[in-house]
């Protein structure tokens, strides 16, 4: 068995995988949202303390599985360096304490391995991966074989829906929120431009759209009321949407695809899942999806990135922590 431990940004995660079946044995997630929804984000220092709180918590509940434990997986890479060191302190510990080897993680990896949860790996596939600190689309090969095809030049998919949210006077996170919203607004009411439209560039770009939408909401002032509010999440969701789906057309026409993936907490967007779906079945596409509660962030997807390391015997001594590592390999269209 791995236990693996996530703790990059604001939750707080640990999981038992076993290696043979790739079955989850265990698994306990405490997120530190309604703790940082006060300040519409999360706020580093306070989410470091409160991974310091939760993190020996769960870990006590998994004593039962120590025994039978070959190796210990944690995220180094990438988020808050304030909040990773948590986590790799406690592998650390662990390792240590039970001498076994550690399987650091990339965390955007362990995203992709959430494709794979008690299930064979599975590749090639071309992965969009929408979360709140990334926007990317990657060709993966094969195991450790990811390369970045288009990534944002600013903010991300995720972060700008909760940059949104906060403009809007909503809830942390955005995501959930802005799309509960949207549900009950008219997409068409406001006529915000797709980013980049007339570039060739396959690239994202969220700042410029986050705009459009605050002058909409300077506009409207004092005088907004909730169908407002819900037509700006409408018309902002059809168009941060639309700038995804231009984008990867762009991307299909140039390749053929024939294994496509959403991948990250955003992922779990059912408008964005119901326009990709239309789109890999308009270039004859598998569309592959995450189960839902592992869309966000967790450990399970860290553990099961880490068995095919395990095999592939990737353990490491050095433990370093790293915000924003340069670990893909750029492929240019
Ligand atoms: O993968 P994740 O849990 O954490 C990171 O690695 O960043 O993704 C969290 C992000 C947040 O920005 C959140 O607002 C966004 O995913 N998100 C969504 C939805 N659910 C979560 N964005 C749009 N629609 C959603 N339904
Ligand atoms: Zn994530």
């Amino acid at each position: 068995m791995i236990v693996s431990i996530e703790s990059s940004c604001d939750d707080s995660s640990i999981a038992v995988t076993e290696i043979a079946s790739k079955k989850v044995l265990f698994h306990k997630k405490i997120s530190q949202e309604l703790d940082h929804a006060v300040y519409g984000g999360v706020v580093p220092e306070l989410a470091a303390r409160l991974h310091a709180k939760a993190l020996p918590d769960i870990l006590e509940q998994t004593k039962a599985y120590f025994p039978f434990l070959k190796a210990i997986a944690v995220t180094n890479e990438p988020g808050l360096a304030v909040t990773l060191v948590e986590g790799v302190i406690m592998a650390q510990a662990l390792s240590i304490s039970l001498g076994l080897p550690i399987i650091t993680v990339n965390h955007l990896y362990g995203h992709i391995y959430s494709l794979f949860i008690e299930k064979e790996t599975f590749f090639p596939q071309t992965i969009l991966l929408v979360s709140g600190g990334h926007t990317m689309v990657v060709d993966a090969k094969g195991f450790d074989d990811f390369s970045v095809m288009a990534s944002t030049m600013d903010d991300s998919f995720g972060e700008s829906f909760d940059k949104v949210a906060k403009m809007l006077g909503l809830e942390y996170p955005g995501g959930p929120v802005v799309e509960k919203m949207a549900a009950k607004g008219d997409e068409n009411r406001f006529d915000f431009t797709v980013p980049l439209y007339h570039s060739q560039k396959i690239a994202f770009s969220y700042s410029g759209l986050k705009n459009q939408v605050r002058l909409q909401i300077e506009e409207l002032g004092e005088a907004r009321d909730d169908q407002d509010t819900a037509d700006i999440c409408a018309s902002f969701q059809r168009v941060a949407t639309a700038h995804l789906l231009h984008k990867l057309k762009k991307i299909f026409k140039t390749r053929t695809i024939k294994d496509f993936a959403i991948v990250g907490g955003a992922s779990a967007n059912l408008y964005l899942r119901e326009k990709i779906e239309n789109l890999c079945g308009e270039f004859g596409a598998n569309l592959h999806l995450a189960p839902m509660e592992y869309c966000s962030d967790n450990a399970v997807m860290i553990g099961r990135y880490a068995i095919d390391a395990y095999h592939d015997k990737q353990f490491t001594a050095c433990l370093d922590i790293r915000s924003n590592p340069k670990v893909f390999k750029k492929t240019i269209l």
